[in-house]
């Protein structure tokens, strides 16, 4: 890809000053569990075996899926984040380390869990051509940034080419996810969605889409949109 085929990230790569533990996991660790750019995308990613490929779009700071990782431990999981301050967090759930003091010699995942994370440390979409047809069996997109003016509207991520390229890699019958907060997001969604013949909105009563998934796990961004007052919304949509 040539560089100016890049597509533009318009969010944020970097937040507050990274402390030294997380920076340090960032240096060595994410090394380990990061996505390198000749790494086939399949199962092969991971040196146990895994039965099913989960993405997380824009995993935030990563408590979702660090929780469904050690939840499903036969699942290979990947997240992908552009947000350093993000990942350097999943990193710490991964491995418990939080104080440079803790820091051993060797950096290793909690006992209780297995290796089943990756990490694609950049846009989403760069990942997206080298992954297989219908190689995934889920995907998450909890939250994406809302752009809610209407001049910013080209940048949200539920768009008819991201909805292309995810239809793609999701296998038939796989679960596509999306939870959003944001009233301008929630109709931009269902009528992207709806317009989307590849998927099926799976909800049949105004509970499965008011109420959180029986999976659920809540992050940070969703906890701060409660308090302040904005009702989530959880959209599960069937691959066709
Ligand atoms: C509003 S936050 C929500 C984070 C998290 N899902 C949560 O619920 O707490 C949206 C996240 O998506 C990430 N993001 C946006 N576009 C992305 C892309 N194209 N590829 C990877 N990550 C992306 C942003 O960096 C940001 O961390």
């Amino acid at each position: 890809m040539l560089l100016s085929d890049k597509p533009k990230f318009y969010g944020r790569r970097q937040g507050r000053k990274i402390r030294k533990a997380k920076s340090s996991l960032l240096d060595c660790f994410l090394p380990k569990v990061a996505i390198k750019p000749e790494t086939p995308i399949d199962k092969s990613l991971f040196n146990i075996p895994t039965n099913e490929l989960w993405l997380e779009i824009g995993f935030g700071n990563g408590e979702h899926l660090a929780a469904q990782a050690l939840k499903h431990p036969d699942i290979g999981f990947i997240g992908a984040e552009v947000f350093k301050n993000g990942i350097a967090n999943l990193l710490t759930l991964l491995t418990g380390i939080k104080q440079n003091t803790d820091m051993p010699e060797h950096i290793t995942l909690l006992p209780e869990r297995v290796d089943n994370v990756r990490i694609w440390d950049d846009d989403v979409r760069l990942l997206f051509t080298r992954i297989p047809d219908g190689a995934l069996s889920r995907v998450f997109l909890l939250f994406p940034d809302p752009w809610p003016k209407k001049r910013h509207a080209s940048r949200r991520f539920v768009n008819p080419e991201n909805l292309k390229e995810i239809a793609r890699i999701l296998q038939k019958g796989g679960l596509f996810r999306i939870a959003t907060d944001h009233p301008v997001y929630k109709s931009w969604t269902l009528r992207r969605m709806t317009e989307d013949h590849n998927f099926r909105w799976t909800a049949k009563t105004g509970n499965d889409w008011r109420r959180q998934p029986a999976d659920w796990v809540e992050t940070k961004y969703q906890r701060k949109a409660v308090a302040e007052g904005r009702r989530p919304i959880f959209l599960d949509f069937e691959r066709l």
